[in-house]
């Protein structure tokens, strides 16, 4: 085994950091992406999982982390201790992650983990492996209101030194209304699994319904993995994965990602954990347009966002 290999994640993000930098957007298939990924798409596309794996997409900051430590504490029968056997993307690879050496991207650690594997991604309906639909794998979905949505994406664009710099506030809010940020259009993220959701068994989440009542979703995510859980073991679930605790965790909280690739000092990677704190960004009528232009995007299906509790 080399020595890279042998570098814990950490290490070898600190080892790799001298090349990184604030990466451009390539497209694939008209979906904007950090170059890295868009180099290697055509290996991801071709990922086949097992039956048994579990995919987790999201767009991103949709909470996606919470609902990773969600499943994995679900399937670990609420064992705090084995949940922090390792960093989330170790213990839930990103599949279309590709970064510079000797960093593993999501395919090499997937790699290493049996399955049944948690499996994370952002990529769009289209974009995902069809291995996935043909092995009829169980996949979650977690959409999160486009405001807040917005914002949590706006401030980690400003602490995440890889991704595009989100410039200024007023125009970040267009590049999101035009579907310039990686990752695309939240718009069509967020319709192309709900269109498919039915006949490809997604179990389709809201970020703001977590908040609402935790324990009714972490059971809904339980019947959904086929799993029985006593009601303490749930009990400890909800507690564990409170934003509280998981600030706290620093196999959940990002921590693991030093500087300069996450500048937590910028903002925190658990920053708020909040429903409507878009209140505290938007202007009345950077919001009224924000509004204006999502009616005319989103006219075609009912997706029962809500953007306040
Ligand atoms: P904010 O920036 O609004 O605080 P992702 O994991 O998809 O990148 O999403 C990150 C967002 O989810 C951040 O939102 C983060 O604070 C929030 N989050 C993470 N864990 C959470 C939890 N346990 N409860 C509520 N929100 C959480």
């Amino acid at each position: 085994m080399s020595e890279d290999k042998e570098l814990s994640f950490s290490d070898a993000i600190k080892k790799a950091s001298s090349s990184f930098t604030r990466f451009p957007l390539i497209p694939v298939k008209g979906i904007p992406l950090m170059n890295h990924i868009t180099n290697n798409y055509d290996a991801v596309a071709a990922f086949c999982p097992d039956p048994s794996d579990l995919l987790i997409a999201t767009y991103p900051k949709a909470g996606t982390t919470w609902t990773q430590e969600i499943v994995d504490l679900l399937l670990h029968n609420g064992d705090a201790e084995i949940c922090k056997r390792a960093p989330i993307p170790v213990r839930s690879p990103f599949l279309e992650i590709c970064s510079p050496p000797p960093i593993p991207s999501g395919l090499d650690l997937l790699k290493k983990t049996d399955p049944p594997r948690i499996i994370k991604t952002h990529l769009p309906f289209q974009l995902v492996p069809t291995g996935f639909w043909e092995n009829k794998c169980k996949v979650i979905y977690v959409a999160r209101n486009a405001k807040d949505n917005l914002v949590s994406y706006f401030h980690f664009d400003q602490m995440n030194l890889t991704q595009p710099d989100p410039g200024p506030w007023e125009g970040y809010i267009h590049k999101f209304m035009r579907g310039e940020l990686a990752w695309g259009s939240w718009y069509d993220h967020v319709k192309g699994y709900w269109k498919e959701q039915e006949k490809r068994n997604i179990l389709y989440l809201f970020y703001e319904d977590m908040k609402a009542n935790p324990r009714r979703e972490v059971e809904r995510i339980m019947r959904y993995l086929d799993l029985s859980l006593s009601d303490d073991v749930i009990s400890r679930i909800v507690e564990l994965t409170s934003f509280k605790k998981m600030k706290e965790n620093p196999m959940a909280n990002y921590t693991f990602i030093p500087h300069p690739v996450f500048d937590q000092s910028i903002s925190a990677f658990m920053r708020k954990g909040e429903v409507g704190d878009w209140k505290n960004y938007f202007t009345p009528e950077q919001s009224a347009e924000f509004d204006e232009d999502y009616e005319k995007k989103m006219k075609n299906v009912n997706i029962p966002f809500r953007t306040q509790l």
